[in-house]
């Protein structure tokens, strides 16, 4: 194959006995039996047990005593049966062995920063520090492997679409889509700042007035948010945008590319047509507009029960406008002290209490609040539940929003999602316009550039007003959104002057976007997968670093190469920036060295 190989260790099987080979590989695990060194050799396509006899002398014993974990050898010899006994079903080369007849070492490596052995989880920043070494390790080379694999299939299917792939800039000026942007300073223009984007939002937006009809990117995006489990500054979005469409065509790819993905990355085919359901209908039945319909636990309204009820927590909620909501939990087998941190759990939530009950064998209810309800609203509740002896139901009463996150919250704090292997993709659709503010104002519920559904509706009532944007979720994660963009120019300075900013404004800072829309803009539509969410459920990852090549920390560093670093002073007068004294005086140490 190579210079240094004849066949991937990997790859070898009963029918390669007696077989000569050359392989190069890692030194994965070492065990000396009788004098005997058994050693596990990687590479890239797996693993392959290698046997080296002092006796046969195939390298000098100063060179086999010093044979390490992880140094890099290459070994020739004969591909033989293991012996009887030894043979082991859970390798996908367990049936035989390579008898050793020459070894070189390529490189040694030094006493490992920590063990690479997919038992022992190391620490998070050791393995960041490390990186290079953490990626050898098998789950993580798994990572790598399926992250390309569902790139390769979302081009496979895009290309078969007849979809151009257009670059976009990276150094580009900055436009609000909610988070911070990251500025990048001017040489050339000192004092002046690029951003880099956020998304290609406004770019893939220009295509479509240019005549590409369809466009997708691969596209690194940053966003100087906090940091979670599902966010890093620097990510990956499968970007997509196409002319002449509406939101049925967009939906359409999307689940072409979902199944293309999961297909090729898990080998299985997802069931079609991925159903929609409306955001209202996520809020009121998950309390989320991201919910996982993994399991059931519906939420469910029980205002008309508790109407003319004894039980002022609920009667006066009423009375102040808001609903009474519970769902069923199923049988939980909680204890007291377990449903009293629920009840904390609840009011973290925002909520003012909650009530648990629980259906006893015989039918009957108990629960702290049984003796202020009648027998008819406790087998109302039972009945609009569909609650069965054994069930725990769980209910609050509050203003709506509280009432459906807080149950929603708690919902999937006992469906125990980490249960379920299965894959549930969701559609939610009509979203609102805008959503209010802490200071009582409207921010875009997607984006600003996002298509009313009906533009008088938006005018008069914005803050109901639905829109034609939509989000992809699986397994409770949102794994995507987009829209029916606003082609109309009017209609976008309409939307801008909703979200307070003024024609001045709107001017100074699209107006060179806005001018774009005014030669011949045809409708379009898009949408933006987060590539890294996607990988990570499929490799059943918690985070999102665990497969990005070279992610960064909780606080935005990388430990493997320092940045972000400080830079000389020159760079600083180049640019036009200055440091200000009091951060200096923070700095203990001189550049390089932070
Ligand atoms: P949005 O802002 O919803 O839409 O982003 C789309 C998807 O990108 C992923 N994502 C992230 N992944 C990791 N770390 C982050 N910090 C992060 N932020 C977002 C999510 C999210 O659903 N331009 C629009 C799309 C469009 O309208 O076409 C956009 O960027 O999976
Ligand atoms: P309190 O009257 O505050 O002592 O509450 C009595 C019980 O009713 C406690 O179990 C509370 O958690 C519960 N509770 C109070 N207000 C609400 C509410 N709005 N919704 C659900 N449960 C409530």
């Amino acid at each position: 194959m190579t210079t240094y190989r004849t066949r991937h260790g990997g790859t070898l099987r009963s029918e390669d006995i007696g077989r000569e080979v050359q392989l190069a590989g890692w030194v994965a695990r070492r065990r000396d039996h009788g004098g005997v060194a058994f050693m596990d050799l990687r590479d890239a396509s797996g693993i392959v047990q290698v046997v080296v006899n002092p006796e046969k002398a195939p390298a000098s014993p100063e060179v086999l005593r010093s044979l390490r974990s992880e140094f890099c050898i290459s070994v020739t010899g004969m591909v033989r049966a293991r012996p009887e006994g030894t043979t082991n079903p859970d390798m996908a080369t367990g049936e035989v062995e390579v008898a050793v007849a020459g070894l070189d070492v390529l490189s040694p490596a030094e006493v490992l920063p920590f063990q690479l052995d997919d038992r022992f989880d190391a620490d998070e920043a050791r393995r960041l520090k490390y990186r290079y070494l953490d990626l050898r390790r098998e789950r993580m080379a798994a990572n790598l492997r399926a992250r390309s694999t569902a790139i390769r299939a979302m081009r496979h299917v895009l290309d078969d679409r007849e979809f151009l792939e257009v670059e976009t800039p990276t150094l580009v000026v900055s436009t609000p889509e909610g988070a911070r942007d990251m500025l990048v300073p001017s040489r050339l223009r000192p004092g002046q700042f690029y951003a880099l984007p956020q998304s290609p939002q406004l770019f893939k937006q220009l295509l479509m007035v240019a005549g590409v009809e369809r466009y997708y990117q691969i596209a690194r995006c940053y966003r100087d948010e906090d940091f979670r489990s599902d966010r890093q500054v620097e990510f990956t979005q499968l970007d997509l945008e196409g002319s002449f469409w509406d939101q049925d065509d967009v939906l359409d790819t999307l689940e072409a590319i979902a199944s293309g993905v999961v297909k090729d990355v898990r080998d299985i085919e997802i069931s079609r047509p991925i159903p929609r359901m409306t955001y209202d209908d996520a809020l009121a039945m998950y309390g989320t507009d991201k919910p996982d319909v993994r399991f059931g636990m519906e939420i469910r309204k029980l205002d008309n029960i508790f109407a003319q009820s004894e039980f002022r927590a609920f009667t006066g909620t009423l009375a102040d406008g808001g609903t009474v909501r519970g769902f069923n939990a199923g049988p939980q087998e909680l204890s007291r002290a377990g449903f009293d941190k629920l009840t904390e759990d609840a009011r973290e939530l925002g909520a003012k209490g909650l009530i648990w009950m629980v259906v006893e064998d015989d039918g009957s209810v108990r629960s702290p609040v049984a003796k202020f309800l009648s027998d008819e609203e406790l087998a109302g509740v039972v009945a609009a539940l569909d609650a069965a002896s054994g069930d725990t139901l769980l209910i609050v009463a509050d203003e709506f929003r509280t009432a459906v996150t807080g149950l929603g919250q708690l919902r999937l704090d006992l469906g125990q999602p980490g249960n379920h292997d299965e894959l549930e993709f969701l559609f939610i659709v009509d979203f609102p316009v805008f959503e209010p503010t802490a200071d009582g104002g409207l921010a875009p519920a997607h984006h600003p550039f996002t298509a009313p559904l009906d533009v008088d509706e938006m005018r008069n009532s914005p803050e109901t007003a639905v829109s034609r944007s939509y989000d992809m979720v699986l397994n409770g994660a949102e794994l995507g959104s987009g829209s029916v963009r606003i082609h109309d120019p009017e209609v976008q300075g309409q939307v801008f002057e909703i979200l307070g900013i003024s024609k001045e404004q709107a001017e100074a800072r699209f107006g060179w976007f806005m001018e774009a829309l005014r030669y011949g803009t045809p409708p379009h539509a898009g949408f933006a997968i987060g590539v890294d969410r996607f990988v990570s459920i499929l490799q059943n990852e918690q985070n999102i670093r665990e497969v990005m090549p070279f992610p960064k920390t909780q606080t935005g560093a990388d430990p493997l190469t320092g940045a972000p670093g400080r830079v000389e002073e020159e760079q600083l007068e180049e640019l036009g920036v200055d440091v200000r004294p009091e951060v200096k005086a923070a700095w203990l140490e001189p550049p390089g060295n932070a």
